[in-house]
Formats: structure tokens, sequence, C-alpha cells
């Protein structure tokens, strides 16, 4: 039988649209708050628990680059146990060629081992995605470094880490992260101006401050660390994934459907919300859940996409399918990333009718959308092209599956129970 990656290049996704997707559904634990905590086992030394990690290609990336560092690590179901300190400090170029979230173990490593050598991270499809913030952030807590052969190589004088001042030119998420992760260790006092507010940013500071960390002004865009000598033991859940459920939202909402969003905390997406009820979908918000339902189509609403709080930049292509057949034309702007507009030329193949000038796209809402044969071009495409074709007359094909599996943990069975016609097969 064909090896996996063979199989992962056949795969496809047949969707038959026009179903009203109703039900219930399960968000998982968010892809973007796992990948940085399960980075805190190289400087969590002992009995460290992490619960509701979602089984993406992405978290098991993860889970081999610290197991290749070193750590021993038990994965029963959503439960990662990790023990054990680095015990090297240079990363596997192999593994963090595929992924670049790898990054966030920079800081850690580097904390933990007083020198760290992690390939320099690929660009991906989205953006050429440096990494020049991280680097600043090293420098600023007392680190040399240098790239030689591919590699961003850093060390500590016998000074080790500490503490400075880390005022960003533009919010990072990543660089955020490093910069918590790796001067809750420095001697001495960090403050962070302009820090990334996302939830998954908030999460990873809860998780550091129960393992004993001194972190004041979570949430908020300053950040004072006080340094301390080590983390203790910790179990902490993984925050719900926003993104996912916000991909699900527009799923009911494009499908004129009415679904019940479970283990989402919606004060996690509260712009999304405002922008989506604007649209002329119903959203009833709960503690831990919210219904959403619609029974029009949708009406036109301008988006730009922001840092957190604003529009979440990785629900912008999910967004413009449900524009796709508004009833009136629609502008969406990108702010954060250069090249995220790839499920345009995609979408266009269903029907929709967009033109891109730089950064904005212009979207002038059809009736209908058409099944067609489509390709995904990075994780947040592939959902914006299956919401396109859940609502699209006829069956679509959609090729390009290892993005989507990086970052939606079940998803055609979540679909299946929901009422959708999607199938995933190989050629045959
Ligand atoms: C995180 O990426 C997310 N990934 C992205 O989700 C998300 O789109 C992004 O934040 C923005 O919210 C993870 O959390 C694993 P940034 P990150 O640093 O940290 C520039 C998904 O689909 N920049 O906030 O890489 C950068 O090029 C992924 O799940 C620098 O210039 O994003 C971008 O234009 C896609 N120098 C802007 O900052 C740096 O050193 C924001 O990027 C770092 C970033």
């Amino acid at each position: 039988e064909m090896n996996s990656f063979t199989n992962n290049n056949i795969e496809k996704i047949y969707i038959t649209g026009e179903k009203k997707l109703t039900g219930s559904v399960n968000i998982s634990g968010a892809k973007n708050a796992a990948l940085p905590l399960m980075a805190l086992s190289l400087i969590i030394n002992r009995d460290f628990n992490l619960y509701n990690v979602p089984d993406l290609a992405d978290t098991r990336l993860m889970f081999d680059l610290l197991f290749d560092l070193g750590i021993k690590i038990n994965w029963k179901k959503g439960n990662l146990n990790f023990d054990g300190k680095p015990k090297k400090d240079e990363a596997s170029y192999d593994l963090v060629r595929q992924m670049r979230a790898s990054i966030l173990v920079l800081g850690p490593l580097l904390a933990s081992k007083g020198s760290a050598k992690v390939p320099l991270p690929g660009g991906c499809a989205i953006g050429s995605r440096p990494i020049d913030l991280h680097v600043m952030v090293m420098e600023a807590l007392g680190a040399n470094v240098t790239f030689d052969g591919g590699f961003i190589i850093s060390s500590l004088s016998n000074e080790g880490l500490k503490g400075g001042v880390i005022n960003f030119p533009k919010v990072s998420v990543g660089a955020t992260e490093s910069a918590i992760m790796t001067a809750v260790l420095a001697k001495g006092q960090t403050k962070i101006l302009n820090a990334a507010r996302e939830p998954e940013v908030t999460d990873l500071a809860n998780c550091l401050n129960k393992a004993g960390a001194d972190i004041k002004g979570v949430g908020t865009e300053v950040l004072i660390i006080n340094g301390v000598k080590e983390l203790n033991q910790v179990s902490h859940s993984v925050v719900s994934d926003r993104i996912e459920a916000g991909s699900f939202a527009i799923a009911s909402s494009i499908t004129m459907g009415n679904i019940e969003i479970n283990n989402i905390n919606p004060k996690n997406l509260t712009e999304f919300i405002n922008i989506l009820k604007l649209t002329g979908t119903k959203v009833e918000m709960f503690n831990n859940s919210m219904n959403v339902s619609c029974s029009q189509r949708p009406k036109p609403h301008n988006v730009g996409t922001d840092p957190y709080p604003g529009f979440p930049t990785d629900l912008q292509a999910q967004y413009m399918a449900l524009m796709a057949i508004a009833d009136g034309k629609t502008l969406i702007k990108e702010t954060i990333f250069e090249n995220r507009f790839m499920h345009v030329p995609e979408l266009m193949r269903m029907g929709a009718k967009i033109s891109i000038n730089k950064q904005e796209a212009e979207i002038y809402g059809v009736k209908k959308l058409k099944g067609a044969k489509v390709m995904a071009s990075d994780l947040r495409a592939s959902m914006c092209l299956i919401l396109g074709a859940l609502a699209a007359s006829g069956t679509s094909e959609i090729d390009g599956l290892y993005h989507l599996d990086r970052g939606y943990e079940n998803l055609e069975d979540k679909l299946t129970n929901l009422g959708a016609i999607i199938k995933r097969s190989n050629e045959l």
C-alpha cells in the first residue's frame, strides 16, 4: 500500500454543496496556543502536563522536534506529559524546515542550555515570515546572535540571561511569545511594549504564572516580567481554538444553517462576531458556547484585519467566502501578511467575482457559487474553499489537503455530523 506521503499528495476532499448545516460541534484546543505551550517543556522540566492538545500535523511536528531535543513525552489522546531537560542545543533542520512555528523553541532552548542553534525556518505561502523580531528579543535579553550555514546561532555570556526593555516596532504574536518564554528566567525585570494580546499569548502567560513565573499585565500591550530562578511542575488545559470556532460560525452563515458551537469563549471573538452580526447572521453568546444561525443571504460589510482584539487575519479567507455570495460589494483589507490572498483565484473558479489591488480585495457578491476543482495553498485558504464548496451548487473537489491537516482536527467528521456531504478519498 502506498506510503503516507504519496497518499497525502493525491488525497482530495469531495463536497456536494447547498446542504444547510445544523446541529452542534465541539471545538478543539487551539493549535496556536498548543505550539508555544509545548515549547515550555524545554524550561518546565518536571512533570509538565498539557490537556486538550489538538492532534494535528503541526502538534505532531512539535512533538518530534522536542523529542529529538531529548524531552521525554507521553501523548495519550489530547493529554501530553513532558519530563526531563533538553539533551542538546541544536534543533533538527529536517523538522524545523517543515514548520515555521519551530522558531518558538529558540528562546526556551537558549534559556535552558545557555546556547541554541535553530535552522532558519522557511517562509511559507502567505509571506516571507521574517524572524528579525525574535532575534531582537534574544539580543535584548543578553544573547549574542549570529547566522551561519542557514542556522540562527545564539549564545549567552557567563552572565546568562538579563532582563531588558523590548519595544516591538510592530505587533508580533510569535516574537511576543519568544520574549515571554525567555524573560521569565532572565535575571531582573523585563518590560515588553507593544506586546501581542492574542488569547493564545494570554494562555501561554497564564500557564507560566501557574508554574511560578511573575508576569504582570497579561492581556494588555505592556508586560512586566520579573525573572525567577526556575519553574515548577504545572498542569494546564489549552485554550480552545477561536479560529476553528469562527470557521464553523461562517459554515452556519454560508449554508443558512443553525449550529451550536461548544467549548468556546465568545469573548475571544468579539470583533469577528460583531462583524458577522452586521452581515445578518444571528449569534447568541453563552459563557462557553455560542449559537450561530442565518436565514438570509449575507449583507456586505467591509473588514480590515488587525492584531487582537481586531478582526483576525486567520479568519480573513473564511470571511471572504461568505462575502463572495453577499448581496453587494465588500472591501477586505489584509494588513498583517503581504501575500494572504492566494485563496482568491481558487474562489473565482467557483464563480466568485473578486479583484485585488495590493492589500485590498474587492468582492462583488454573486447569488450562487458553483462547485469546481480547486487547490488549497495554505491552512486558512483550504477552509475558505471548503466553506465556498458547502454553499456552492454541485460538487467541488479540493486538493492540497496536507495544509488542512495542519490546523483542523477531525474536520470531515465534524462537518458530516452537521449534515455536510463531504468525503475524503484517494484518486483511484
Ligand atoms: C502567528 O504567526 C500565528 N501562528 C499565525 O497563524 C497568525 O496568522 C499570526 O500569528 C498573526 O496572528 C502561530 O501562532 C503558530 P506574527 P506569527 O509574528 O507569530 C511580521 C495560522 O494560520 N514579523 O504576529 O508568525 C510577519 O511577517 C497561522 O494558524 C516580522 O516582521 O505572526 C507578519 O507580517 C498563519 N518579524 C507580522 O509581523 C518577525 O520576527 C505579524 O506576524 C516576526 C513577524
